[in-house]
């Protein structure tokens, strides 16, 4: 096993270091194996610092609250310049005498606290409330660059943050299935310190920068900052590189980094405004995202003069970058549930103008992110617009004095009250009939990206489903919509009826994949849809049949489609209540099969044949123009974009101009939209009644 360990850890150590692999992945991977099957048979022989670690677990992870030895507060905060000058001059007015600032990179991540013993990784610990936090080890221990064992055997803990750079963020993210996709990297960060297996946090690329150490034994303490982080980092701690220096002439800053031997840029004291312009400047090609810059006095005797307050230390300071925010009161926060039950916390808070909106809300994705703000309610919160546009809670700024501690959703269900169940970072309301969700299938399926089903939008929903009406997906097709009329719904009137039975009926055309990625399974848009069908999955009677055997490789075969998206797929069309809607769809005709598209289009009454038509102008049921243009073709017919002598007949709309008094020149038959309608057989009276594809349908 020692054997083993070591020669696994002279490969890591070269992969993460060198970037040089000295072994085949295969041999790499048997190697491990072998050794975690070793230490499974014998824990005992198990090194605390075995190379095992760095890929992880599949046991579960429980994350039991422990007290922090030191204790882990946070910063003072400015959020102007001035305010930061103010700081240095403040400080060395209260000395009296010359001080040093270290100028660090305030890192967007998790704040983390690494424990040694006799040289040894112990706990890795969450900064929780300060004073008792998660152990995490496991996860954390899968992070590369933090070293398992210290050249020396000493007692120390180190603070750093955990984060994900954003190459990887933006790589790793979109490989997620939707539901699990992360708002931002500090997001992912703070999943993957918390996921359940060590073996999943093992895929995600975390990183590390440490900035603070403390020893057990004050006489083995460095002499000041600068020490601190040089002997950090000949410990095998990863520091931040982009490190400044200030004192009070940029050759005095100089001396004192050279004495500790540590890189980094020096700067008098009055060279402050141009290192804050470099650094504003430079925040945005960073690999990583911060949110500030942290100034600390680097002298270790001052910093115990100056002590701490309850929530900070008064010898540091974190600017924070001048990007338009705004602060607020969190009133409360409401829960959502979505159309697959997915759960999300938004944040209300009292309205603030921000960016040219007044912002009331703002989402709070899931727990995770609740969690890694710690945030309660009455908390007073910073607001920004991430992207310039959408409104984010990005930190507390000042707690709320009635003592509320973190939020935790409610496990119920704020809709039907159901037990909610947790799946990845999200939890969700397991009820399919929960009335959120039924809604929600209900206006996705018939929303315009799906099955385009006009005058079915979410208020008409609402209503038909509160009267009804409408209760699952597949109600759309045999509701008796007139019945809305004979209870008078409020804001259903004959027209809405009418609209939605044509709508109704038009929908029933919409492609195999349309009907397909409008099911509402997670992860399958129309892109999925596309992949599946193109892969072989070109009915939703072979998707059936593939799920029930319930083997992966039918799917994983396929190039697009990843291992958490067959899953999903699998699991969906397992659900008896998916199904139930699949056969209802399937046997009233709509487009279960690529094979029906094909059919559609071949069966169509070829009434339009031998005929150039052109269309002009808006229609009300036609929009875009093109719908018309396709109903023409469907039916044989020709289209042309001008009236010329070949032209038959002109479909004009609202509003054409030119090409109507072109055909009136050329005696071109000028149809309005109603007369096509009735071509077409959609004609209103034939739809309300004596359409003979509808009485067979109904
Ligand atoms: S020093 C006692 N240095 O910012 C001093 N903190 O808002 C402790 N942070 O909880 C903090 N980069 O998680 C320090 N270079 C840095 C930092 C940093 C990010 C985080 C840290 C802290 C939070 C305060």
């Amino acid at each position: 096993m020692k054997a083993l360990a070591e020669k696994l850890k002279i490969y890591q150590d070269t992969y993460y270091k060198e970037g040089k692999s000295l072994v085949s992945d295969q041999e790499y991977d048997r190697l491990t194996d072998r050794l975690i099957a070793l230490e499974k048979e014998f824990p005992d022989y198990a090194a605390p610092d075995s190379p095992t670690h760095r890929v992880g677990s599949d046991l579960t992870n429980d994350f039991p609250e422990v007290t922090h030895s030191i204790p882990v507060l946070s910063l003072d905060k400015a959020y102007d310049r001035e305010s930061v000058l103010d700081f240095f001059s403040r400080s060395i007015d209260k000395e009296g005498g010359a001080l040093s600032f270290a100028a660090e990179e305030k890192i967007d991540g998790i704040s983390m606290v690494l424990y040694y013993e006799d040289g040894l990784l112990v706990r890795a610990v969450t900064r929780g409330n300060g004073s008792v936090g998660n152990d995490v080890t496991p996860n954390i221990m899968t992070i590369t660059s933090i070293p398992l064992s210290l050249p020396e055997s000493l007692d120390i803990a180190v603070r750093g943050e955990v984060y994900l750079p954003k190459k990887e963020f933006e790589k790793v993210n979109a490989t997620l299935p939707e539901d699990e996709r992360a708002a931002n990297p500090r997001n992912l960060a703070a999943g993957t310190v918390r996921r359940q297996k060590s073996q999943d946090a093992a895929r995600i690329p975390l990183d590390m920068y440490c900035y603070e150490g403390f020893w057990l034994d004050k006489d083995q303490t460095p002499k000041d900052h600068l020490h601190i982080l040089k002997k950090l980092s000949d410990l095998g701690f990863r520091i931040n590189p982009d490190f400044a220096f200030f004192a009070s002439s940029r050759k005095e800053a100089e001396e004192k980094m050279k004495d500790a031997g540590l890189p980094g840029r020096a700067y008098g004291f009055s060279e402050l405004q141009s290192y804050l312009d470099e650094m504003t400047e430079k925040r945005p090609q960073l690999d990583h995202e911060i949110d500030g810059l942290v100034f600390k006095i680097n002298e270790l005797d001052v910093r115990e003069k100056f002590g701490y307050t309850e929530h900070h230390p008064r010898w540091a300071i974190a600017y924070k970058f001048e990007s338009p925010q705004a602060e607020s009161i969190l009133e409360a926060i409401t829960v959502q549930v979505g159309r697959t039950g997915r759960i999300t916390p938004v944040a209300e808070i009292s309205p603030v103008a921000l960016g040219g909106s007044t912002i009331r809300r703002a989402t709070l994705h899931n727990q995770e992110y609740i969690n890694s703000l710690e945030l309660a309610i009455g908390d007073k919160v910073s607001i920004t617009k991430r992207g310039d546009v959408i409104p984010a809670v990005e930190e507390v700024v000042e707690k709320n004095e009635v003592g509320n501690t973190t939020y935790s959703i409610p496990l119920k269900c704020p809709c039907c009250n159901s037990p909610l169940v947790h799946k990845g970072v999200h939890l969700f309301c397991p009820n399919y009939d929960c009335p959120d969700q039924a809604k929600g299938r209900l206006s996705f399926f018939a929303s315009r990206d799906q099955m385009d089903i006009e005058s079915l939008g979410p208020k008409t929903v609402e209503l038909l489903w509160n009267n009804g009406i409408l209760s699952r997906v597949e109600d759309i097709y045999t509701a008796d919509y007139s019945k809305a009329l004979e209870m008078k719904i409020p804001g259903i009137g004959e027209k809405t009826v009418e609209a939605l039975k044509r709508s109704v009926e038009e929908s029933k055309d919409r492609s195999y994949r349309t009907v397909l990625a409008s099911l509402g399974i997670p992860d399958v848009g129309k892109k999925t849809a596309q992949i599946l069908s193109e892969g072989g999955f070109d009915s939703l009677e072979k998707l059936i049949v593939a799920a029930a055997a319930g083997r992966l490789e039918p799917f994983l075969g396929i190039k697009g489609l990843g291992e958490e998206t067959a899953k999903t797929i699998i699991e969906a069309f397992s659900d008896p209540n998916l199904l139930k809607t699949v056969h209802a769809l399937s046997s009233l005709g709509l487009h279960v099969s690529e094979d029906m598209d094909r059919k559609d289009e071949a069966n169509l009454p070829q009434t339009f044949s031998g005929e150039v038509w052109c269309v002009t102008g808006s229609f009300e049921n036609f929009n875009p123009r093109q719908k018309a243009l396709a109903e023409i073709e469907k039916r044989g017919g020709r289209t042309v974009s001008s009236v010329t002598g070949k032209t038959t007949h002109l479909l004009a709309g609202k509003g054409g101009g030119s090409k109507r008094a072109d055909a009136e020149k050329l005696g071109v038959r000028i149809i309005t939209e109603d007369e096509f309608l009735s071509l077409l057989g959609w004609n209103k009276s034939e739809k309300s009644g004596d359409n003979p594809v509808q009485l067979e349908l109904f």
